[in-house]
């Protein structure tokens, strides 16, 4: 008989277990289920306690109460996943049951910009027509975008375009006045300096102005400039062209016009408009290039000839769209936007 007063090990065992198992009766959710691993199963849990006494027990019952021990703490982390599982499975019971009939909800589709369309529609003509497409900067030295166009300082033709002047920028030769272009132009001068006739380029961009905007005015507009140099380029080719490519960006029966105008770096000038709503919508400025330009690139005048046009990709738009007043384009609207 033993006179021992203190739970053997196996006692002590089995009121873990008791204690372990109520606990884990009563966990209702995920925290509750964690708290109780830690105290049960974790490093300084209950049954954790007695594994690490087991040194100190005699010999015959260190084997009984260790086998007894490990044999538990399986059982109850199998307890602890079943009960999870358990729980898992009331949560899904009471949620809403999942209607597979319901029609699926549309998606927003999203859709290219009416200017984009109309951008692509205007340089997929003028490709064919035999331009090549190039880019230039939208932050413009004051150089290309008004003097080496002939429109020098002072000159009164300077307020043809209103503009944003950014801070004077240190070049090579000392300060460089530098503007957001107002017009696709400089390209023109750009292209030239570093390539030689024949040349057939179209150039799509952004251009901005400092000024009001009305129902055919944006401070921001997109252009398409064309520049065409060769030998024997005449008027009949700017104006072939140009009515070739009304005829292929509008509708057949789109009345248009070409009408005496002023530009500096033309001689001479045209524009095209175009009958919307009753009313000549300029479309386009265009003219022979202005033999001036074509000497200071290093050609013979009398020799090379050609012909620039700058177009409003917006004002083209506008017919073709039927929209009536150009901030429509750029009000972020989706109702507007939506309807093309
Ligand atoms: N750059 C002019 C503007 O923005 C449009 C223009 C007129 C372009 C005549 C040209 C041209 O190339 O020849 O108002």
């Amino acid at each position: 008989m033993t006179t021992d007063t203190t739970p053997t090990g196996l006692d002590a065992l089995a009121a873990v277990e008791r204690d372990a198992r109520a606990g884990l009766a009563a966990a209702e959710d995920e925290p509750a289920l964690e708290a109780w691993r830690t105290t049960v199963l974790g490093r300084s849990g209950a049954l954790t306690g007695i594994l690490r006494g087991i040194g100190a027990l005699e010999a015959d019952e260190r084997k009984a109460v260790g086998q007894a021990a490990n044999a538990l703490k399986q059982d109850l982390e199998a307890a602890l996943d079943a009960r999870r599982a358990q729980l898992k499975a009331a949560a899904l019971a009471g949620a809403e049951p999942i209607d597979v009939t319901l029609p699926g909800r549309p998606r927003r589709i999203g859709r290219l910009h009416p200017v984009t369309q109309t951008m692509r529609h205007i340089l997929d003509i003028l490709q064919r027509l035999g331009f090549a497409v190039i880019e230039g900067p939208e932050v413009e030295l004051d150089e290309y975008n008004f003097d080496q166009l002939r429109i020098p300082k002072d000159h009164p033709a300077r307020d043809m375009w209103d503009t944003f002047w950014i801070a004077e920028q240190e070049g090579r030769q000392g300060p460089r006045q530098t503007l957001l272009r107002t017009h696709t132009s400089p390209m023109q001068i750009r292209y030239l300096e570093t390539h030689e006739p024949p040349i057939r380029v179209a150039v799509p961009g952004r251009c901005y102005r400092y000024e009001a905007t009305d129902a055919t005015h944006e401070w921001m507009l997109q252009q398409v400039e064309l520049l065409a140099i060769d030998e024997g380029i005449s008027l009949a080719d700017l104006k072939g062209t140009l009515h070739e490519f009304a005829r292929q960006v509008f509708d057949a029966d789109t009345e248009v016009m070409l009408r005496n105008s002023y530009f500096p770096f033309v001689e001479p000038g045209v524009e095209l408009a175009v009958k919307f709503r009753g009313q000549w919508l300029e479309i386009m400025g265009a003219g022979m290039v202005h033999p001036e330009i074509i000497e200071a690139a290093g050609y013979d005048p009398t020799r090379y000839t050609g012909f620039a046009a700058g177009m409003g990709v917006e004002r083209i738009a506008m017919p073709l769209y039927q929209v009536d007043d150009i901030r429509n384009f750029y009000q972020n609207d989706l109702r507007f936007l939506s309807q093309f």
